[in-house]
């Protein structure tokens, strides 16, 4: 958490325009000149454009794109999502951060969200990475305590696919769709990844944590991924905000999070169905780790697991796996 970094960034962005003096800085921030120094530098490491230097004064000298909690806070719509945050210019990953703040025993609030402008271990499904650039994309992590058996976990996962792809279908005007389990896809590419990583008992989830990575204003992505991956600038052809998706994500996955409360788990599988052109009809091939599995798809079950028809005529329930190639 850069909180300190925050409170400067934020000082700088309301004197946008003007030369603020380190003095004056030094002073509002209560920190010595040599940590003011420091805290600048570790913000243009972070890729902070910031012109001068102690005895001539700071200006910013462009408006950074920086999920800052002293901007998000005031325009939250939720009560839960987001209302705790934790900001971070760089972390290895915000799943990872999530885990070390339950294994060393710190409250957190349910909703609670980790957000950094980029990591440098981003965790992807089945073991993979996850590329975070800085300031392309995003990439955060929302802390649930679903009360819940671990065997509903993998609907959460569905209901951040349906809150995201809402998310950016309205705010970008794109067709989205989602691919089994919870990937993103604009014009067939992935764009958005979810990873949930759970602690549980026997029957009862005792923590959740649901990390999204979206590429947002990625212009081109890395050679080993480009034919698959995509970012919604490159699909819409303009720049997105970052904080506007975000801001929309919290308050459809607040709304799924609390129809699930009320109506169970038939609300998640019906919105996920209605998005997702891989829910029905649909030939696909899926590895499940184990197996390859052929067929074409059938629905959801109540659980989420994806049913496939195979050629033989029986019906196989896949409750994990990586779809790798669809007609
Ligand atoms: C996938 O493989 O599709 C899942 C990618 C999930 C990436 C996000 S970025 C934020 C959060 N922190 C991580 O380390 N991973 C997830």
């Amino acid at each position: 958490m850069d909180r300190k970094l925050d409170e400067l960034l934020y000082a700088l962005m309301q004197n946008m325009m003007i030369t603020i003096s380190g003095e004056k800085l030094a002073r509002d921030l209560n920190v010595s000149h040599s940590t003011l120094a420091r805290w600048i530098e570790k913000l243009r490491e972070a890729g902070v454009e910031i012109r001068g230097e102690l005895f001539t004064g700071y200006r910013l000298a462009r408006l950074p794109d920086v999920l800052l909690p002293q901007l998000v806070r005031p325009r939250l719509r939720t009560t839960m999502i987001g209302r705790v945050l934790y900001h971070f210019y760089s972390v290895d990953s915000t799943n990872a951060f999530a885990a070390r703040l339950f294994a060393h025993g710190h409250k957190i609030a349910e909703g609670a969200v980790i957000i950094a402008e980029s990591q440098t271990s981003g965790r992807g499904r089945l073991g993979r990475s996850w590329h975070s650039e800085r300031e392309a994309g995003l990439y955060f992590s929302t802390v649930l305590f679903p009360k819940a058996p671990p065997s509903l976990a993998p609907l959460f996962t569905l209901a951040a696919a349906v809150a995201m792809h809402n998310a950016s279908e309205h705010y970008t005007g794109l067709d989205i769709d989602i691919k089994w389990p919870n990937d993103l896809l604009v014009e067939g590419k992935k764009f958005c990844g979810i990873l949930s990583e759970i602690q549980a008992e026997v029957d009862l989830v005792k923590n959740m944590v649901i990390g999204i990575g979206v590429n947002v204003n990625h212009e081109t992505l890395p050679p080993d991924i480009a034919d698959r991956a995509t970012s919604l600038r490159i699909a819409s052809g303009r720049i997105q905000s970052r904080v506007e998706i975000l801001l929309e994500f919290f308050e459809e996955f607040e709304n799924i999070y609390m129809e699930f409360e009320r109506r169970g788990p038939s609300s998640i599988i019906e919105q996920w169905t209605s998005f997702s052109s891989f829910a029905t009809g649909r030939r696909i091939e899926i590895h499940d780790g184990v197996r390859k599995i052929t067929g074409v798809t059938r629905g959801l079950n109540a659980l989420g697991a994806l049913r496939i028809e195979q050629k033989s005529g029986q019906l196989e329930e896949v409750y994990s796996g990586d779809v790798v190639s669809w007609e």
